[in-house]
């Protein structure tokens, strides 16, 4: 039971469960059923509610105009050096990492079992999935645990101080 609570709620100490909390979804570590798809989708219902939800420090500069085919996802000065977060943006759930003030995005979804990979652990350009440690390199999306098993990776580029993905 602990693994499927852990799986559908996300941990204890996690995202998915903090912002089930913020949003009133739930208590903070009160199983409530779809409780991490439904906090996510009000979460980013809206683009400004998700920042919000997120506790991100800045909101998205709105003054910024993305290449094409871009969106901007974050401030860039919200998310420090050597931190990883999920996000999602037009449907998808991405992990954003800023590694040494070069930002990547790729997949949230673990090969392996669907794990969080914006909920992680981030060393260098190495995320570590934190339901059962499979390492993805965030440059090019490929498993370093399991070298045939990848996840997509997303084009980055920082217009002033917004942080914009190519979804
Ligand atoms: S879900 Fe098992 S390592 Fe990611």
């Amino acid at each position: 039971m602990g693994l499927l609570k852990t799986i559908v709620l996300g941990r204890p100490n996690g995202l998915r469960r903090s912002l089930a909390g913020k949003l009133g979804l739930s208590s903070p570590g009160a199983p409530a059923a779809g409780s991490s798809a439904v906090s996510t989708a009000a979460a980013t219902a809206a683009h400004e509610p998700a920042e919000r939800a997120l506790g991100l420090r800045n909101e998205a500069p709105k003054d910024v105009t993305p290449p094409d085919g871009y969106e901007v996802v974050l401030h860039k000065d919200s998310l420090d050096p050597g931190k990883i977060i999920e996000i999602i943006i037009g449907g998808t759930a991405i992990a954003v990492a800023n590694v040494g003030g070069s930002y990547y995005a790729i997949s949230n979804t673990c090969a392996h079992a669907g794990g969080p990979l914006g909920e992680g652990s981030l060393e260098g350009t190495t995320v570590t999935c934190p339901y059962h440690g499979w390492q993805y390199d965030l440059r090019d999306g490929v498993c370093k645990t399991h070298p045939n098993a990848k996840v997509s990776t997303f084009p980055v580029q920082v217009v002033g101080n917004a942080v914009c993905v190519q979804i």
